[in-house]
């Protein structure tokens, strides 16, 4: 197996060795076996002056095999770095011929290798950092001397992939060539060898690094700069300390200590978490009713209906993906207050830098407006976004089956309401979905993909096809009150009030969320939201709730007050003129402690922990029973969820993977005891019990 993984062959004395191993060349056990075996037989072959290092198919090498991790290597495996410093200590000029991408691994090959050209198209980049790791094979002590700290520093704690032409104006690359990129290396290969110039090692620059000497400020203003995006996060840390490394220590010391850096961090649950979630993300596309092959509606052409916060966003997301889309309205005034949004939106990115005005220009030009629904009659899929209101979505979704083409897939952007209801008034029940998108809509990665229960696989194939399309991730979910999302965030959400009531303050929860890793606690996330909306909701709801549950009135009263969060200048916290940050209010206090009163509760010490358990334990357990239901498909795409709409710490891998860490068994004695304390709302998830009783984990399912 390892001859077929890396192939050799020889041209005019130059051995052109070619990695092999579909479909991303990734560097696994095969591969460097491979490519240690044909080392020792052209290192020491006279009749080879020179080596060229490419790779088949599609790419160079994606990097690393990620599915490898934690394993044991075959005995004899030589690992990443020794290969890479072996091949870069041949005295014969090694020529890397880089097409597609070089991605970590397979960037650290070629920054082995002592010439690196690319063709046309290339990437490159380091995106360790992105599965909680850094690069472990030299990549953080020869990027910097190559390209210099900042840049470096840069590639790798952002982990993004530079295009050929910003790669080799950095000097990554040293050519871009037009045409044959292996010829090309050949050429350069048989040069370098007939020209018997001694060949230029990374290791060896000391140039750039010298520059950093003599600012060594510039690590701790760099960690600074990206406080707020790492938050939490351990990667990025150890990959601005090993880039030091490499200023302040020999080259080979450098290497040791991204070593021991690296193997820590692969070793770390951040990192267990970064890679669950990495696969999680393409896990979702996996639906077992709707295999892959199944066909899909062409989208040419889309339609939003209502252009308010959420009609507005969506809008955008074709546009960026460049579809065409007609927003309908009401009134003009709606629809020239909608676009207005829209295109301050767009200048807002320009303003940043990062779209062009052309690009703003473009996209602007492919959406479109009406306020008749007879111009929609060609759109592939329609998304309707206008109010809360059942019967409203009824009228919309009746008068669309009128108008759209028959095979025209006609989406809601309900956020709570029954998509079979919805669906039930059209004659094409089958190609009606749900397509939940958070806001802003134009921002958010996540669209929670609702299935009716007629919604036909074609239906389901197309939307699922079309968030990716739209740059987002879709996840398909069942019908359910809040469907999968907000029916946890109620869950979690429910507990924070009553915390409130039994002691705690809305500043504490905050905090004890916050530094769990989510953006933001539930109260702050509250008022930036609106309060009246939730109030709105919980009033329509009123009558039938039943009786005996607990219920906690604090949110409603702070609505009566007309305190409806930011927008109003004060909800859970109160908030100084055009200023967004929270300030704790005694009148919220007071309130709180008055209600504790009425409600015939001492007030205690409530402790960070009963917090934390509280409020994400009880998340846990009603995705839990979300499984259980059928709601979610696995439990990975819960995660997949939390950590896309809601912020969830990508480094704790989401609240299923997270609960996995603590214990299946740890969180359900905590919920029966909590469920004896508290009552009704704990009562721990069958499925939770059965885990528990196991010895499984939700990964197990
Ligand atoms: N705001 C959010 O955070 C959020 C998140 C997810 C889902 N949603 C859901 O998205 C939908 C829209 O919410 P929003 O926040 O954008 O509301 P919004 O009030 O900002 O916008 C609604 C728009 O619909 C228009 N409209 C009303 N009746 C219409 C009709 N008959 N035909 C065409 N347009 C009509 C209104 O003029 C308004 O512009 C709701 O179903 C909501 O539950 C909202």
């Amino acid at each position: 197996m390892s001859e077929d993984a890396v192939s050799v062959s020889h041209q005019n004395g130059i051995a052109v060795i070619t990695l092999n191993n579909p479909p991303v060349n990734g560097l696994g056990f095969a591969v460097r076996t491979g490519l240690k075996q044909v080392l020792d037989t052209v290192a020491d072959d006279a009749d080879v002056l020179g080596i060229v290092l490419t790779g088949n198919g599609k790419m160079f090498s994606g990097g690393a095999d990620i599915r490898e991790f934690g394993k044991t290597p075959p005995k004899g495996t030589p690992p990443l770095p020794d290969l890479i410093d072996r091949l870069e200590a041949l005295d014969k000029p090694v020529v890397a011929a880089i097409h597609g991408v070089a991605l970590g691994g397979g960037c650290e090959l070629t920054l082995g290798c002592h010439v690196r050209l690319a063709a046309q198209g290339t990437r490159v980049g380091l995106p360790e950092v992105t599965l909680g790791i850094l690069p472990g094979a030299g990549g953080t002590q020869r990027m910097p001397r190559l390209i210099g700290v900042s840049a470096a520093l840069d590639m790798i704690v952002s982990g993004k992939m530079l295009p050929a032409a910003k790669a080799s104006a950095l000097g990554i690359l040293d050519r871009v060539v037009d045409g044959d990129v292996v010829a090309a290396a050949v050429a350069q290969a048989l040069e370098l060898a007939d020209g018997g110039a001694p060949v230029r090692r990374a290791s060896a620059l000391d140039e750039r690094l010298a520059k950093a000497r003599d600012n060594p400020a510039l690590f701790d203003e760099f960690r600074q700069k990206m406080a707020r995006r790492a938050r939490g996060f351990d990667a990025p840390y150890a990959c601005v300390d090993c880039v030091e490394a490499a200023v302040t220590k020999p080259f080979a010391e450098g290497l040791a200590y991204e070593r021991a850096s690296f193997l820590k961090l692969v070793a770390s649950d951040q990192s267990k978490a970064q890679r669950h979630a990495f696969f999680a993300e393409r896990e979702v596309a996996k639906i077992p009713d709707v295999p892959k092959n199944t066909p899909t509606q062409p989208v040419d052409a889309a339609a939003v209906i209502g252009c308010g916060t959420m009609g507005g966003g969506i809008a955008m997301n074709f546009a960026g993906a460049g579809i065409p889309v007609q927003v309908f309205e009401v009134s003009q005034e709606a629809l020239d207050k909608g676009i207005a949004t829209i295109k301050k939106n767009y200048a807002a990115t320009v303003s940043k830098g990062r779209l062009s005005q052309e690009e703003m220009d473009q996209r602007l030009s492919l959406i479109s407006t009406t306020l008749n629904y007879a111009d929609l009659a060609q759109a592939d899929v329609v998304i309707e976004a206008v109010f809360e209101n059942m019967a409203l979505k009824k009228e919309v979704f009746g008068t669309l089956d009128s108008i759209c083409k028959p095979e025209a897939v006609l989406a809601t952007n309900t956020s709570t309401l029954d998509v079979n209801e919805i669906a039930s008034v059209t004659s094409r029940p089958d190609k009606v979905i749900g397509t939940h998108f958070f806001s802003p809509a134009n921002v958010m990665k996540l669209m929670e993909n609702v299935r009716g229960e007629a919604s036909s696989p074609k239906t389901i194939a197309t939307i699922m096809w079309l968030s990716k399309r739209i740059g987002k991730i879709g996840v398909l979910v069942g019908v359910c009150d809040g469907f999968v999302g907000n029916r946890m965030l109620y869950a979690y959400r429910r507990q924070a009030d009553f915390l409130l009531e039994e002691g705690a303050t809305p500043q504490q929860i905050d905090k004890v969320i916050f530094d769990f890793g989510l953006p933001m606690g539930p109260f702050t996330m509250a008022d930036l939201a609106g309060l009246d909306v939730g109030w709105r909701i919980r009033q329509g709801q009123a009558a039938t709730r039943p009786k005996h549950l607990r219920y906690s009135t604090v949110a409603d009263r702070i609505c009566e007050l007309g305190r409806f969060g930011q927008k109003t200048g004060a909800g859970w916290y109160r908030y100084e003129e055009s200023n967004r940050t929270p300030i704790p209010d005694p009148k919220i206090e007071q309130l709180i402690v008055s209600i504790s009163e009425e409600q015939g509760l001492t007030r205690r010490q409530v402790t960070d922990q009963e917090i934390l358990e509280r409020c994400m334990y009880a998340l846990v357990n009603e995705g839990a029973k979300i499984l259980e239901e059928g709601l979610a498909l696995r439990a990975s795409d819960i995660d997949v969820i939390w950590m896309n709409g809601y912020g969830f710490p990508r480094y704790r891998g989401g609240p299923m993977f997270w609960a996995d860490l603590v214990g299946v068994k740890t969180i359900y004695d905590v919920m029966s005891r909590l469920h004896d304390e508290h009552g009704e709302w704990l009562e721990p998830a069958p499925l939770l019990k059965r885990l528990a009783d196991e010895g499984k984990k939700f990964g197990d399912l």
